[in-house]
């Protein structure tokens, strides 16, 4: 009893615990949970290079949901799938907590627009695949994947078939499944771009929970700002061929946010106008027959470039 008494005297529990997370915020600042350094990327089109990345620097903190939008062909999905580890860089470095990473690993979920699902597989097998490579014995992943499933509201579905699920239930599964596997960074890339309007809206809410709830540190490709304002800390605009980091937007709305808030509906309007000129430069480039002189982009196809009703580019 004295003792306990004299330690209690001597320590200050919540001095502790100020102290604590104050060091933990320095540790954050020294050492980002992501790092991108000075990261390029060419491919090689009709025999010949173009640069698709030129010189990307981005930091995430641990814990921040940073959305990267930019014109159809800017190089999105290229820099997601270097932090993969999917695709190699010609030159610069990509670190996880410290770590130069050195291709794909599990720290690292990422969650295509089209949700990867094995058909042969129900629900809940699905989820708990991950686990299973892992070694994870059967009633620790069973309840892994349940507590996971119950996160995105599909516990009742558990032992459906992947047929039997709409689009929108689909990527749900694919988040669970990402995140029973409890990776250090989520990476998704337009997970909701190919869902109405009504299911997307209501995969905003539940992602916005599921990241208030986990805390995981996101990367989310987008070219509907709309929707990148509804999720994001920050916001990374990526210019036109070669993609470069044009200019960031810190988004300083409560949360959960909604698509059609006037707040959210007014941060997309700026951010609009700055992505304006590039694409403006898209447009013009596909517009244009088989090659751009003006403005150096590598224009792909005749394909008008992406529009997307409610804030998309
Ligand atoms: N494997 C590849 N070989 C040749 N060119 C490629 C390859 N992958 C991507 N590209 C080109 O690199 C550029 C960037 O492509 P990327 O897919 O990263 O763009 P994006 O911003 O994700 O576009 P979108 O919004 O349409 O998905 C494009 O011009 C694309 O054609
Ligand atoms: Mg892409």
């Amino acid at each position: 009893m004295l003792e306990s008494v004299e330690i209690e005297n001597t320590i200050d529990i919540d001095q502790i615990k100020v102290e604590s997370r104050q060091l933990a915020n320095k540790l954050n600042d020294v050492q980002p949970k992501l790092r991108i350094q000075n990261i390029s990327k060419s491919f090689q089109s009709n025999n010949r290079g173009f640069s698709a990345l030129e010189d990307i620097n981005l930091e995430a903190r641990e814990g921040e949901f940073v959305c990267i939008v930019g014109p159809s062909g800017c190089g999105k999905t290229t820099l997601l799938n270097i932090v993969a580890g999917l695709e190699k860089a010609d030159s610069g470095e990509v670190w996880i907590s410290g770590h130069k990473i050195n291709g794909a690993g599990p720290d690292r979920v990422v969650i295509f627009q089209e949700a990867a699902l094995f058909p042969w597989l129900n629900v809940i097998k699905n989820v708990e695949f991950g686990l299973k490579q892992k070694g994870v014995n059967g009633s620790q992943r069973r309840n892994t994947a349940l507590e996971y499933l119950k996160m995105v509201h599909l516990t009742k579905f558990q032992h459906a078939h992947v047929h039997e699920l709409s689009g929108g239930m689909k990527q749900r599964v694919a988040i669970a499944r990402a995140l029973a596997m409890n990776p250090e960074m989520l990476l998704m890339d337009e997970p909701f771009s190919a869902l109405d309007a009504q299911t997307r809206w209501i995969l905003h809410f539940e992602l916005q929970n599921i990241w208030l709830k986990t805390k995981k540190t996101i990367l989310f490709v987008t070219h509907n700002i709309r929707e990148a304002v509804c999720l994001a800390d920050r916001i990374v605009i990526l210019s036109t061929s070669p993609g470069r980091i044009k200019k960031e937007f810190t988004v300083e709305l409560p949360r959960p946010r909604d698509d059609n808030d006037v707040n959210v509906a007014e941060y997309s309007t700026r951010i609009m106008k700055e992505l304006k000129a590039e694409i403006n430069k898209v447009v013009k480039c596909e517009m244009d027959a088989d090659s751009c002189v003006e403005c150096d982009i590598k224009c792909t196809t005749e394909v008008p470039a992406k529009t997307d009703v409610g804030g998309g580019i």
